[in-house]
C-alpha cells in the first residue's frame, strides 16, 4: 500500500504552520509557548484532513499531555487509516534564544507500521551506508570508525562524525578524537543531527549517541527514504520507564531496532524550519507573507526534496 501523493502537501502545510505559530515566539526566551504555539497550530492542521490518524509519538502521554497525546485520534476520520509522530517544536532552546536549527517535525506511515516509542532516550547511530554490518550499535567505536572508513575509502583522519556535547558522551568524543576524526559537536536537535549523513554536502559520515527516542524515530523515518542506516536501542533506566514500556508492549527491554522495525511501509517525513538551520531554511517573513522551506521525504515515490510555501498571515 502506499500514502497517496496528494498528502506531501498537507503534511508540509501541518508542518509550515507550526513553524509559522513558533516563529511568533523565537527568541523571546519561553521555550514553553514557543513549543505550545507549535502542538496547538499542528493539532487543529492536522484535525482539518481527511485522515483516521493515530499519534503514535507526540508530546507524551495522555496523563503529562492534553494535546497530541500518545494515542489520541486526529483527523476527520474519513480518510486512510495513518500512524503519526510529531515533533511540532524541534529545538526548544533554539527556538527561545533564535539560534539556528529550530525545526516541525511530522512522519506519517499506514497503520501500525511507525514505532510507538515512549518518551525515553534511545542510544542511536546512522551512517552514509546502505549496506548492512558497516556500522553497529554493537561495535567498539573503533569498529564503526575502521569499518566506515574502508567502506568509504577515506581514512579515519578524514571521517567526520556528529554527536550531540553532553557529559554522557564524553567517553564517545575521546575515542573519536583518539581516532582523529573530525568531531561535529551539536548542542541540541539530534534529528537533524541524525539526518547530515543523507548528503555529502553536509559533510558528516557518522552520527552517534543517546538523545530522545520519540527523535529517534523520526530520523529513522526520513532516513528510510535514503540509502543511509540506523540503528536505535531504547534505554528504559527507571522503574517507570520499564513499566510504560511494558504498557506499549516492548518486552525486550535492550533490544536493537533496525531502521525497518521502526518504520515499515511507504512513509512520508516533513520538517519545516522555523530557524534556519543546516537542512532548511528558516520562516522568513516578507511582503507580509511568511514562507516556509520543508525538507520532504516519500518514501514509495523517492521523492526527497525541498517545498517552499507561501503562508498568509
Ligand atoms: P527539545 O526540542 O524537546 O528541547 O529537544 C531537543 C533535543 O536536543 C533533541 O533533539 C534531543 O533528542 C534531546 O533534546 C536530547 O535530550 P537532552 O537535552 O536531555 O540530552
Amino acid at each position: 500500500m502506499t500514502i497517496e501523493k496528494k498528502f506531501i502537501d498537507q503534511f508540509v502545510n501541518v508542518t509550515s504552520k507550526a513553524a509559522v505559530a513558533s516563529y511568533k515566539f523565537i527568541g523571546k526566551k519561553d521555550k514553553i509557548a514557543a513549543d505550545k504555539a507549535a502542538v496547538d497550530s499542528m493539532r487543529n492542521e492536522l484535525n482539518r484532513l481527511n485522515i483516521n490518524g493515530k499519534i503514535v509519538i507526540g508530546e507524551g502521554e495522555l496523563d503529562e499531555a492534553p494535546m497530541l497525546y500518545i494515542g489520541e485520534k486526529v483527523g476527520t476520520g474519513s480518510g486512510p487509516d495513518v500512524d503519526i509522530a510529531v515533533d511540532p517544536l524541534e529545538g526548544t532552546n533554539f527556538a527561545a534564544n533564535n539560534l539556528p536549527g529550530a525545526l516541525s517535525v511530522i512522519a506519517i506511515s499506514e497503520k501500525n507500521n511507525l514505532f510507538h516509542a515512549p518518551e525515553t532516550y534511545m542510544e542511536k547511530i546512522s551512517a552514509k551506508v546502505g549496506e548492512k554490518g558497516v556500522i553497529d550499535l554493537d561495535y567498539s567505536i573503533k569498529e564503526n570508525i575502521f569499518n566506515l572508513s574502508e567502506h568509504l575509502n577515506k581514512k579515519p583522519e578524514n571521517i567526520s562524525a556528529c554527536v550531540m556535547d553532553r557529559p554522557r558522551h564524553k567517553k564517545i568524543i575521546a575515542e573519536l578524537n583518539k581516532l582523529g576524526v573530525k568531531i561535529k559537536l551539536i548542542t541540541d536537535g539530534d534529528v537533524s543531527g541524525a539526518l547530515l549523513v543523507v548528503d555529502d554536502k553536509y559533510g558528516v559520515d557518522i552520527f552517534l549517541g543517546i538523545g530522545g527516542g520519540p527523535e529517534g524515530v523520526l530520523a529513522a523515518a526520513a532516513l528510510d527514504a535514503y540509502n543511509c542506516s540506523f540503528q536505535g536501542r531504547f534505554l528504559f533506566n527507571t522503574e517507570n520507564d520499564k513499566e510504560r514500556a511494558n504498557k506499549m508492549g516492548i518486552t525486550n527491554l535492550t533490544k536493537k531496532y533496525e531502521l525497518n522495525e521502526i518504520v515499515k511501509g511507504d512513509s512520508i517525513f516533513c520538517a519545516t524550519g522555523i530557524t534556519s538551520g543546516e537542512l532548511v531554511s528558516g520562516i522568513k517573513l516578507e511582503n507580509d507573507e511568511f514562507i516556509s522551506e520543508t525538507l520532504v521525504t516519500h518514501k514509495n515515490s523517492g521523492e526527497k526534496k525541498i517545498i517552499k510555501k507561501i503562508i498568509n498571515r
